[in-house]
């Protein structure tokens, strides 16, 4: 489904167990600052806002669960040489739900992919549908960065860790891949609400509740599923919503949430909530950063610019097709006093953004409000995608049938 944001896979999931490699498309992601700033203002290193190239060990997400790491950061394994640009890495939105991976034999493999699921090897495998009356035998997925998938539905036992094992667990086989998925990865995650995703198909034993922590690009977090999730202490909840019912983003399997105001350095955008109610808000791990109605853009960029007075903006080199427009030139400070930027959800969870969830560039010179506008052209400009880069280093906490989403943490190594 084109909707009007960009968006990519940039994490990455690495299971240990199971099948493989998974790129990870979850539905949604966040971060919390560390305490709440003088003034609604934190002073951050110029540094601390640029891609760290190294991996940091001791960044290691709890030991518990499957760990997660950026795909083009430098935990990801043999990686990118050059991470691509955020304009680069702003694609098109990308479709949820279903899980698939390699399978043998293969007409066209991805590079660097190691491993292939062998049905041929397998007694319990069957091919086509075992969740009746959901798919036919074919499937063909397509991303919004013209990757694509494309094979047959089998189905075979999952075993996610040896007490976590999955009968007739429905996923895609694919046997024609192209694109870049990362290095190393050997298929998708489908984290949605649609009836094929892996939350919809552990259902029985982990009751639809999930959690990540997204990582920064230089440590490594975590996703865990059922009771292992639930056990993390003091998030904020608040109430997932019913989507707007006919536009199609429901059977998509978005999750959706109660957006009331944003704030920048302590002051209320005062933005009517309506403007994020109507089609909605939703969390998406899959959209790389959070996607305004213009309404709320043109609000958020007012005030930001406003907090960031004394910095000069950086102008001229903006490239074609970047949606980043609020960008300042940084190069030889040390310091920069950013506004901490507060998502107030519903029931008084609030969401404190400051650092990399604030602002997003390679270099300097230009280090851009990490925020776009809808652009009116296209599908759904008035919705609001809360995506990844705000999510990083936040635990989220998806308890579906408690109808509610968590917000915690400080990093993902707790
Ligand atoms: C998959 O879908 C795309 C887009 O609809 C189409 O261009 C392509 O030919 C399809 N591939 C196969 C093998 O069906
Ligand atoms: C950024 O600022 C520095 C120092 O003031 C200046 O030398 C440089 O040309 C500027 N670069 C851009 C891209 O504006």
């Amino acid at each position: 489904m084109a909707i009007l944001c960009p968006s990519t896979a940039i994490y990455h999931l690495l299971f240990s167990s199971l099948l493989l490699f998974f790129s990870c498309y979850v539905s949604g992601i966040p971060i919390y600052g560390a305490e709440e700033g003088k003034d609604g203002f934190h002073s951050t290193p110029v540094s601390s806002l640029l891609p760290k190239n190294k991996c940091s060990a001791s960044a290691r997400g709890g030991s518990q669960g499957l760990p997660i790491t950026q795909k083009y950061g430098p935990c990801s394994g043999s990686g990118h040489s050059q991470p691509p640009s955020p304009q680069e890495i702003l694609a098109e939105m990308n479709p949820d739900s279903i899980t698939w991976t390699q399978c043998k034999p293969c007409v066209r493999c991805l590079k660097d992919s190691h491993r292939h699921f062998d049905p041929s090897a397998s007694l319990t495998y069957s091919l086509g549908s075992c969740i009746p009356s959901t798919v036919g035998n074919t499937y063909n997925m397509t991303y919004g960065d013209k990757s694509t998938s494309v094979g047959n539905y089998g189905c075979d036992t999952m075993t996610l860790e040896p007490s976590d094992v999955f009968p007739k667990f429905q996923f895609g086989c694919g046997r024609n891949n192209e694109g870049d998925f990362g290095s190393g990865a050997d298929g998708m995650l489908g984290l949605g609400q649609g009836q094929l995703s892996t939350v919809s198909q552990t259902a029985s034993k982990f009751k639809k509740v999930f959690s990540y922590c997204l990582p920064e690009e230089d440590s490594i977090g975590s996703l865990l599923f059922g009771e292992k999730a639930t056990s993390q202490s003091s998030l904020k909840f608040t109430s997932l919503v019913n989507g707007p019912g006919t536009s199609g983003l429901e059977e998509s399997g978005y999750y959706f949430v109660k957006l009331l105001d944003i704030s920048v350095g302590n002051k209320r955008l005062n933005v009517p909530s309506s403007v994020f109610a109507s089609p909605g808000t939703i969390i998406d791990s899959g959209t790389v950063i959070t996607c305004l109605p213009q309404r709320a853009y043109s609000a958020l960029t007012a005030a930001f610019k406003k907090a960031m007075a004394k910095y000069p903006l950086s102008n001229g080199r903006r490239k074609k097709g970047d949606i980043l427009d609020t960008c300042y030139n940084l190069s030889g400070r040390k310091d920069v006093l950013l506004p901490e930027i507060v998502l107030h959800f519903g029931e008084g969870a609030d969401v404190r953004l400051n650092g990399k969830r604030v602002i997003w560039g390679n270099d300097a010179s230009r280090l851009c409000l990490a925020f776009a506008g809808n652009s009116k052209s296209t599908m759904n400009s008035e919705l609001t995608i809360i995506g990844n880069r705000q999510q990083v280093s936040l635990t989220v906490l998806y308890d579906i049938q408690g109808g509610r989403i968590g917000f915690g943490g400080n990093g993902c190594s707790k």
